[in-house]
């Protein structure tokens, strides 16, 4: 039964010297037809009967959408979807980009839950970074949240930054704290190829901490934040009690989701799709009632066993030996034994009677496991 649904908002004011996700300039005009090719998308999906218990509308940045495209977008999906009154309900938006209206309209909609792009606090940090904010636009956008209501809010922020020390992650990590957000995601920076940091690391140009000080980093952020009441219940995310996030727990437990907008995946029946990238290709393909579906998989058998562990390993408690047995009438040694045995005898993976899951140690080459599963 699915239960989740996630929407692509692929539009950026600019585009951030290091992300790679599937974003394009934001043109308003292009947005409105954008929407209204989403409402179309929505009805191809909509006469099945699911009740939504958790909605991430992510991007690119959804809160650049205006308040009627904003009110537009969840009024169709209150048309099309039933959604759980107590259903799980997050927004991505950078800081800068909301005002009352808009939070006032995500509030009416039944928006629970926002989701902020810090990344750093140093104004100079985030200048090299290409963002489009400075962290007293940040403070002024999640105090607006706050005052609005919104008691679920996650900070998002990048470590192992070029030319950051330690002693800066210090102080961007401790100022986020002191604000008290109910979750925080703290990623280590990613190379992507096709960005502008990457060509500036091949060129020399740019520079990185070394891979010790970034697993320095790291182990200072799992002690101060865990010491500070966040559980660290993902590689890269942080929980008060209560406030993981579950939609991306959907994911990590390999469960059903369906996704709409440019680039989206979804996962239904054991069919992992994924959508046409292109905004103009997508709103053209809604133009003739079709699916704007660019590839799709039948994942069964190994495929769909390595992807449920790698998936699960993604969780510090790891996977459920019981639910892997349940679901594949097969026990995870004997999909996997020889690679777990393996890598538990190097100290990266570790099994209690219930659970196998990485080590702190593991954490660190969760990468080299993955590949191995494949
Ligand atoms: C889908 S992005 C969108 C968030 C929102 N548009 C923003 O930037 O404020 C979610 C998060 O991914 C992280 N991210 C993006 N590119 C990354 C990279 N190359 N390495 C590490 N983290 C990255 C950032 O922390 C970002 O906030
Ligand atoms: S990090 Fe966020 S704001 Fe920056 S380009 Fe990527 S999606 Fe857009």
């Amino acid at each position: 039964m699915v239960s989740s649904l996630y929407i692509h908002i692929p539009f950026c004011a600019t585009k951030c010297y290091y992300c790679a996700f599937n974003t394009y300039p934001f043109h308003k005009e292009q947005a409105k037809v954008y929407i209204g090719a989403l409402q179309t998308e929505m009805t191809l999906y909509a006469p099945e009967t699911w009740t939504l218990q958790t909605i991430f509308i992510g991007g690119g940045t959804p809160s650049l959408l205006s308040a009627d495209s904003l009110n537009q977008l969840f009024t169709n999906m209150h048309r099309h979807f039933q959604i759980s009154p107590d259903a799980e309900f997050t927004v991505e938006c950078n800081p800068g980009t909301v005002d009352s209206e808009k939070l006032r309209v995500m509030r009416d909609a039944g928006v629970n839950r926002l989701s902020f792009g810090l990344q750093a606090m140093q104004d100079e940090t985030l200048r090299r970074l290409g963002r489009i904010h400075t962290f007293e636009e940040f403070l002024h956008s999640y105090r607006l949240a706050r005052e609005h209501g919104f008691d679920n809010i996650n900070i998002d922020l990048i470590f192992a930054l070029p030319q950051q020390t330690m002693g800066e992650w210090q102080h961007t990590l401790n100022e986020t704290i002191s604000l008290e957000p109910e979750h925080i995601s703290a990623y280590n920076l990613v190379m992507e190829e096709s960005t502008p940091f990457y060509d500036w690391w091949q060129s020399g140009e740019l520079v990185l901490p070394s891979d010790d000080i970034e697993a320095d980093m790291f182990e200072w952020t799992i002690e101060t934040l865990t010491s500070h009441g966040y559980t660290h219940y993902e590689i890269c995310n942080y929980a008060k009690p209560n406030r993981e996030v579950k939609h991306n727990l959907v994911y990590w437990n390999n469960q059903e989701y369906i996704g709409l907008g440019v680039g989206a995946c979804g996962n239904v029946d054991g069919i992992r799709w994924t959508n046409i990238k292109g905004p103009t290709p997508y709103i053209e393909a809604l133009r003739q009632h079709k699916k704007p579906i660019a590839d799709s998989e039948l994942m069964t058998g190994h495929a769909e066993k390595a992807e449920t562990l790698m998936l699960a390993l993604r969780k510090r408690e790891g996977i459920c030996l019981a639910d892997y047995a349940q679901r594949f009438g097969e026990e995870l040694d004997v999909s996997f034994g020889e690679t777990i045995e393996k890598w538990i005898g190097l100290g990266v993976l570790e099994q209690t009677g219930t659970h196998l899951y990485l080590t702190q140690r593991g954490l660190f080459l969760a990468n080299e496991v993955f590949v191995e599963l494949i």
